[in-house]
C-alpha cells in the first residue's frame, strides 16, 4: 500500500459555551441575541410539548423576543412543537419532523436551530441539526434538571433503534447551551429531582465537596427550593462541562467513560422497563449497584455505599425497582455496555469520593449477590417507612 504524500491529521476547533440565566426570554432577552451574529440569522424554534404545555407564555415569549430583535433574528414562523420525554427518541418521528422543518423554512449552515426541551428531545433534534446539511448551527435551552445538568450540556445526541438506547447519534458541539431555570417550577417531582442523581454522580466521580452540599441541602432540594437547585446544577453542569473541554477526550474515543459511572444497569433497566423508569432514577440504582458491587468485591466498609444511599433517599429517589428481580436480564447490560464502548469493557469503580478506578471485567456472582443487596436495601427501606 502507497500512502499520498499528502495524508496527515487534521484538527478542527470547537468552542464549547454554556450560560445560566433565569428567564432567557422575559427581561428582553437581550443577552442571548447579542450573542448571535451582527447579520440576520433565520432561527427555528423547537420547543418540547411538556415544556410549552407547563409554560404556555414560553412559545409567545420567543416569538415576542425574535420580533424585538429583528435586526439580528429572521423568526422563520411559530415555533415547532414536538413530543418531549423519551417517546421522542424512540422512533424517527420528531428527528424527520425536525429535518421537514429545516428544509421547509430554508435553514441553513449559517442559520440556527433553537431547541428548548428536555434531554429526550434535545437529542433527538440534535441529530436532526447535526445531520441536516452536515450540520445546522443549533441552541439548546435544556429545561429539566437533568439536561440543564448533564444531557444538554454535553456534545452528543442521538436517538434509540432496534431496542437499543443511543444506537444512532452523533458528537457534534452545540453553537450553545443556555440554562434557563425559570422552566424548572413546572417539572413533576421525579423530574424535578432526576438532575441530582447526575449531581451525586460526577461529585463522587470528582468533588467531595459538592457531595456535601447536596446532602446538607438534601431537604431544601426535596422541597422545591429554585435557588438551591439552581447552584446545585450549575455546579454540576460545570463538571461535566470541565470534563468535556478539559478533560482531553470530548469525542470518547478513548477506552473508559468515567461520566458513565453507574450507567451500564441504569440504561438496562430503563430499557427493561420500558422507559417507565426515568434515566434520573435509573441512574441512582445504577450508582447504588456498582458502589454495593466496589465495597465487595474489595472489601471495603458499607460507609459510602450507607452515605449516598442515605443521601439519594432524602432526595426523593427510590432505590429499588422490580425489574432489578430479573438479574439475567439485568446482566446483560454489561455486554452492551461493552459494545457500546467498542468491544472493551471498562466499568467505573469509586471507593471514596473523588477516587476512581476503571474495571475491565466483572465477577458475575459478585454482581448478583450486590444487585441483591441493594434490591433488598431498597425494599427494606420501602417497607420501614410504610
Ligand atoms: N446527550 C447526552 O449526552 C445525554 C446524557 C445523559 C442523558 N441523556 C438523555 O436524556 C434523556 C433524559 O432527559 P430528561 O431527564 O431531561 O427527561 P425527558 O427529556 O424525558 O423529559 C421528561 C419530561 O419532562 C417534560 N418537560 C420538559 N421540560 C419541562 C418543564 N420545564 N416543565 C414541565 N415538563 C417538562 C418532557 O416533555 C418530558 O415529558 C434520556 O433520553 C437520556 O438518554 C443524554
Ligand atoms: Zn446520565
Amino acid at each position: 500500500m502507497k500512502e499520498l504524500p499528502s495524508s496527515g491529521t487534521l484538527s478542527v476547533q470547537w468552542t464549547h459555551r454554556v450560560f445560566t440565566c433565569r428567564g432567557a426570554f422575559t427581561d428582553n432577552g437581550d443577552d442571548l441575541a447579542a450573542m448571535l451574529p451582527q447579520e440576520s440569522s433565520r432561527v427555528l424554534a423547537v420547543l418540547d410539548d411538556g415544556l410549552a404545555r407547563t409554560n404556555p407564555d414560553f412559545a409567545g415569549a420567543i416569538t415576542t423576543w425574535a420580533h424585538r430583535h429583528a435586526d439580528r433574528i429572521e423568526a422563520t414562523g411559530p415555533p415547532l412543537i414536538v413530543p418531549g420525554g423519551e417517546q421522542a427518541k424512540n422512533d424517527r418521528t420528531v428527528f424527520d419532523q425536525v429535518v421537514r422543518a429545516i428544509h421547509e423554512r430554508h435553514i441553513c449552515r449559517k442559520s440556527f436551530v433553537l431547541a428548548a426541551g428536555g434531554g429526550a428531545m434535545l437529542d433527538a433534534v440534535g441529530l436532526a441539526a447535526a445531520t441536516t446539511h452536515r450540520g445546522v448551527r443549533l441552541i439548546r435551552l435544556p429545561s429539566t434538571t437533568l439536561s440543564q445538568a448533564d444531557a444538554g450540556v454535553g456534545v452528543k445526541n442521538g436517538i434509540n433503534a432496534f431496542g437499543a438506547k443511543n444506537l444512532i447519534g452523533t458528537f457534534a458541539p452545540p453553537w450553545a447551551v443556555v440554562n434557563d431555570t425559570a422552566v424548572l417550577p413546572t417539572l413533576s417531582d421525579r423530574d424535578w429531582r432526576a438532575g441530582l442523581s447526575e449531581a451525586v454522580k460526577v461529585a463522587l466521580l470528582k468533588d467531595e465537596s459538592l457531595l456535601s452540599e447536596v446532602e446538607h441541602a438534601a431537604v431544601a432540594l426535596r422541597n422545591r427550593d429554585l435557588d438551591v437547585m439552581e447552584r446545585i446544577i450549575e455546579r454540576t453542569a460545570d463538571l461535566h462541562v470541565a470534563h468535556i473541554v478539559r478533560g482531553g477526550d470530548p469525542f470518547e474515543i478513548k477506552r473508559a467513560r468515567p461520566l458513565d459511572f453507574g450507567h451500564w444497569s441504569a440504561h438496562q433497566l430503563e430499557q427493561m422497563t420500558g422507559f417507565r423508569l426515568s434515566h434520573g432514577d435509573a441512574v441512582a440504582i445504577g450508582l447504588m449497584i456498582d458502589l454495593q458491587y466496589a465495597a465487595l468485591t474489595l472489601g471495603n466498609s458499607q460507609t459510602l455505599v450507607q452515605r449516598v444511599a442515605s443521601c439519594l433517599r432524602s432526595l426523593g429517589f427510590p432505590l429499588h425497582c422490580d425489574a432489578m428481580g430479573d438479574q439475567d436480564r439485568l446482566i446483560e447490560g454489561i455486554e452492551r455496555f461493552r459494545e457500546h464502548l467498542g468491544g472493551d469493557l471498562a466499568i467505573t469503580m469509586v471507593t471514596e469520593p473523588g477516587a476512581s478506578f476503571e474495571v475491565s471485567s466483572i465477577d458475575i456472582d459478585a454482581m448478583r449477590q450486590s444487585l441483591e443487596l441493594t434490591l433488598r436495601r431498597g425494599e427494606d427501606h420501602i417497607t420501614r417507612a410504610g
